[in-house]
C-alpha cells in the first residue's frame, strides 16, 4: 500500500479527521457559551451542513470531549470536559466566526451557589424526588404530612418548592384548585394565644386568595366579599374560630383545597396556651369531611415528641400525619448541584466532585457552601493539585467555621466526646454504642461496612482541630 493510501485509510478509520472543522467550530462555541444544546446548535447551521455538525457533535460526545449534563425533565446540555481543555486547543484555534449561535456570547459566569436561607427559586432546588412525590400523593387526598429534619437540611425550601404552581402542575394537581398558605410559627412567643394563631391563619388565607390565589375573578369577588364582611365586622379582637371555618367552608364548597404549611412547628409545642383542646380544634379543621384542608408541618423532631404533655400526646391530631424524614442527599441529588454549575459556566472535574461529596457528606447546605467555594476557583482557572487539597479544606473551614460550630453546639458532652474519638481515628468503646446510634439518627455519623464515621470530612477536620479536646 502506498503511503498516500495508508494515510487515507487512517483518516477513514479516524472519522474525526473528516469533521475537524465542524468539531473545532462546535468546541469554539462551547467555549464561548459555556454549554451547548445539541439540537439548537445543529439547527442554527446552514441546512446542507447540518448532518456533518450532528456527526461531529456525536464524535465529541463519544470521545468524552463534550460532557453531558441532564437535569430531570430538562433538555441535555453539553460542556467541554475540563480534563481535555489543553488537548483540544489546536482544533479551536484559527476558527472562522459568524453563526447565529455565536451571538450568544458567554456572560461572565455568575456563581449560583449563593443561597444561605430557604431556596425560593425552583430552578435552584435539588433532589428530594421521593419525598416530594409521596407528599403530593397525600395532598391529592388532602392528607396531613410532617417533614422532619435537622437544621438547614432543607425543610423550609421544600415547603416553598411544593407550593410552587409549576411543581404542583408537574405532580398532576390543579394549581388553580390548591391554595398553599405558608405560615412560619417562629414568630409566636410564649404569650401567644391560640386565637392569635387562628386569626393569622384566617388573614393569611384571605391574602393568599386576594393576591396570589389562582381563582377566577367572579369567584374571588364572591369569596372575598363574604370574608371582607367578616373582616370588617370582627377585626382581630372580635375574631372567632368560626370565621375561619366559614372561610374554609366557602372554599371547600367551590372545590378549593387549602394546604397550610406550618414551618417551625416546635415553636408552639411548649406554649401552655396551646393545650389539648387546641390540637383537637386544629384536627377538627383537617378532619372535617366537608372541609378540604391539609396540614404540612416542618420541625426538627417528630411533632409527636415535641411536647412533654402526656394528655396532648393522646390527641388524635398527631395520628393522621405521615412523617417524612429529610437527611443527607445521595450522589444523584448532589449531581444536580454539579449540573447547575455547568449551566452557569463552570464544569467541576471528577476530583472536585468527589471532594464536594466528601466534605459535605451530602448535606445540602454544606454542598451549597462547597460548590460556592469550588465554583469561584474553577472560573478563575485554578487547578486543584492533590497536594493542596488539605490547604483548600483549611481555607474552606476558616470561611465557614460558624456553621460547623453550630453542628458541634447541638450535641451534648457525651456525644461530643464520641465524635472526637471518631475524628481522631479511634474506635469509641462499647459503652458508646447507644450514643453512636443517637448520632446516626441525627445524621452526624454514618455506618459504613460495620464502622461508624463522621458524615462530613469538613466537620471531621473541624472536630480534630478543636484545641480543648485535642
Ligand atoms: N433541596 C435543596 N436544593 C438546594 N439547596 C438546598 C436544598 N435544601 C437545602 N438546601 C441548602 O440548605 C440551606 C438551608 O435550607 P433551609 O433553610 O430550607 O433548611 P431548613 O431545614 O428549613 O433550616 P432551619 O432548620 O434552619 O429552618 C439552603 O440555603 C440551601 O443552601
Ligand atoms: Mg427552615
Amino acid at each position: 500500500m502506498t503511503a498516500k493510501k495508508r494515510a487515507k485509510g487512517k483518516r477513514d478509520d479516524n472519522n474525526s479527521y473528516n469533521f475537524s472543522h465542524q468539531m473545532g467550530h462546535i468546541l469554539y462555541m462551547a467555549q464561548l457559551t459555556g454549554n451547548l444544546d445539541k439540537k439548537n446548535l445543529v439547527e442554527s447551521m446552514p441546512k446542507p451542513e447540518r448532518d456533518r455538525y450532528k456527526q461531529a457533535f456525536e464524535i465529541l460526545v463519544k470521545k468524552e470531549v463534550l460532557l453531558k449534563a441532564q437535569k430531570r425533565n430538562k433538555k441535555p446540555i453539553f460542556s467541554i470536559n475540563p480534563e481535555r481543555a489543553e488537548e483540544i486547543k489546536p482544533l479551536i484555534s484559527g476558527f472562522v466566526r459568524g453563526t447565529r449561535r455565536e451571538q450568544h456570547r458567554r456572560q461572565i459566569p455568575s456563581n449560583p451557589f449563593f443561597h444561605r436561607g430557604p431556596i425560593k427559586d425552583i430552578g435552584h432546588f435539588m433532589g428530594r424526588y421521593d419525598v416530594i412525590s409521596h407528599i403530593f400523593d397525600r395532598l391529592r387526598h388532602t392528607e396531613d404530612c410532617s417533614i422532619i429534619g435537622p437544621r438547614a437540611i432543607g425543610k423550609t425550601s421544600l415547603l416553598h418548592f411544593i407550593s410552587h404552581n409549576e411543581v404542583v402542575k408537574k405532580y398532576h394537581l390543579d394549581p388553580k384548585k390548591y391554595i398553599f398558605v405558608y405560615y412560619d410559627l417562629q414568630r409566636f412567643g410564649e404569650n401567644t394565644q391560640t386565637k392569635d394563631f387562628y386569626y393569622e391563619m384566617f388573614s393569611k388565607t384571605v391574602s393568599q386568595i386576594n393576591f396570589n390565589g389562582p381563582l377566577k375573578e367572579e369567584e374571588i369577588k364572591k369569596i372575598t366579599k363574604e370574608t371582607d364582611n367578616v373582616n370588617k365586622k370582627i377585626g382581630r379582637s372580635l375574631f372567632e374560630i368560626s370565621d375561619l371555618e366559614t372561610l374554609i367552608g366557602l372554599l371547600s364548597e367551590r372545590d378549593y383545597k387549602v394546604v397550610y404549611l406550618f414551618d417551625e412547628f416546635e415553636s408552639i409545642a411548649n406554649n401552655p396556651n396551646f393545650d389539648f383542646s387546641f390540637y383537637g380544634q386544629l384536627r377538627a379543621l383537617s378532619g372535617n369531611p366537608t372541609f378540604q384542608v391539609a396540614f404540612v408541618t416542618a420541625s426538627k423532631k417528630s411533632i409527636y415528641t415535641l411536647t412533654f404533655d402526656e394528655e396532648i400526646k393522646t390527641s388524635p391530631f398527631f395520628r393522621y400525619f405521615e412523617d417524612f424524614k429529610l437527611g443527607p442527599m445521595d450522589s444523584e441529588e448532589i449531581g444536580e448541584f454539579f449540573d447547575l454549575a455547568i449551566e452557569n459556566g463552570a464544569v467541576f472535574s471528577n476530583k472536585i466532585r468527589t471532594l464536594i461529596e466528601e466534605w459535605s457528606g451530602g448535606h445540602p447546605f454544606l454542598a451549597q457552601l462547597c460548590c460556592d467555594y469550588f465554583f469561584d476557583l474553577v472560573v478563575t482557572g485554578e487547578k486543584i493539585k492533590p497536594s493542596e487539597e488539605e490547604k483548600h479544606l483549611e481555607i474552606f473551614l476558616s470561611r465557614h467555621k460558624k456553621h460547623f460550630a453550630y453542628f458541634w453546639s447541638q450535641v451534648n458532652k457525651k456525644q461530643q466526646t464520641c465524635l472526637w474519638w471518631l475524628a481522631s481515628g479511634k474506635r469509641p468503646g462499647s459503652d458508646y454504642e447507644g450514643i453512636l446510634e443517637e448520632l446516626e439518627q441525627s445524621y452526624l455519623v454514618e455506618k459504613k461496612d460495620g464502622n461508624y464515621r463522621i458524615f462530613s470530612q469538613a466537620f471531621e477536620k473541624f472536630i480534630r482541630d478543636i484545641p480543648f479536646f485535642g
